[in-house]
């Protein structure tokens, strides 16, 4: 579904003095690897790793300073904007804090429908999507400022499936969350991979919630991917040294992970 290939992100820092030079970040660097379809696919890593810079390449938002992003097979790092149509739809992003990415004027309904365009059957599509992330009928009239964070992420999830896309990217989606809503919304993500056959790529740094949803896992640190494998192998037997710290570093992970089991 998706591979990149050597991939490599630098960004420019402003100044920090009017004679010195332009620091460099290297926020990627050297990053491959590849994302089968249906493959439920979690990257960690703490803060500053690269995690988010990693999403936007892979959704086109933003390009790489080198190396190579295809997706079904296509390369789409070098391609320009009036050619990324078909990526729009078929790549859809669920971000940390819905109230950044829903418009507060905007009805639920024309959230949720304005990918759509003003394609018949709308209507229909928007109860159907709102059914199916555990909304009642009725949310459509309303604005996003009347419902919780939890049900603002519902939102934002029935927004990207309107276009039936068959990729679902979600950053920090759930990072916002109380522990209970968090638990709700991850096994509502779950379930909607599922049924639409969606290919997650979720990206936390917390690396309960990738364990709760992923299958396969990407360590990232300072822009790098340090190791990669099926989750339980990565958490269970942790082959890098990083991974293991990590793991330590996260004394919650293992009451977290107890207690999200809980029912
Ligand atoms: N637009 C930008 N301009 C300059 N530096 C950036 C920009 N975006 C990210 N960075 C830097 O790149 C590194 C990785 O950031 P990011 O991808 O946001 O990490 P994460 O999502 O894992 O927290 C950080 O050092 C960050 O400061
Ligand atoms: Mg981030």
């Amino acid at each position: 579904m998706i591979s990149v290939s050597e991939l490599e992100r630098s960004y420019r820092r402003s100044r920090t003095s009017l004679t010195g030079p332009r620091p460099e970040v290297h926020a990627l660097r050297g990053v491959s690897f590849d994302i089968e379809r249906g493959q439920r696919f979690g990257i960690v890593g703490e803060s500053g790793s690269g995690k988010s810079t990693l999403v936007r390449l892979l959704a086109a938002l933003d390009r790489p300073t080198s190396g190579s992003i295809t997706f079904q097979g296509r390369r789409i790092d070098d391609l320009p904007e009036r050619r990324l149509g078909f990526l729009r739809s078929q790549v859809q992003i669920v971000f940390q804090d819905p109230m950044g990415s829903l418009d507060p004027r905007m009805r639920v309904r024309d959230i949720i429908s304005e990918p759509l365009g003003r394609r018949p059957g709308r209507r229909e599509r928007v109860r159907e999507l709102l059914d199916a992330v555990g909304l009642p009928a009725d949310a459509s009239e309303r604005y996003p400022h009347q419902f919780s964070g939890g049900q603002r992420q519902r939102i934002s999830l029935a927004r990207a499936l309107a276009p039936r896309p068959s990729v679902l990217l979600a950053d920090e989606a759930v990072s916002a969350l109380d522990v209970l809503v968090r638990k709700q919304i991850l096994d509502l993500i779950a379930e909607l991979v599922e049924r639409y056959e969606l290919t997650l790529v979720f990206v936390s740094h917390d690396l309960g919630v990738v364990r709760r949803v992923c299958d396969t896992v990407a360590v990232m640190r300072a822009g790098e991917i340090v190791e990669l494998g099926p989750v339980d192998e990565v958490y269970d037997d942790p082959k890098h040294p990083y991974t293991r710290e990590l793991i330590a570093a996260a004394p919650n992970l293992a009451a977290a992970l107890a207690g999200l089991e809980e029912e």
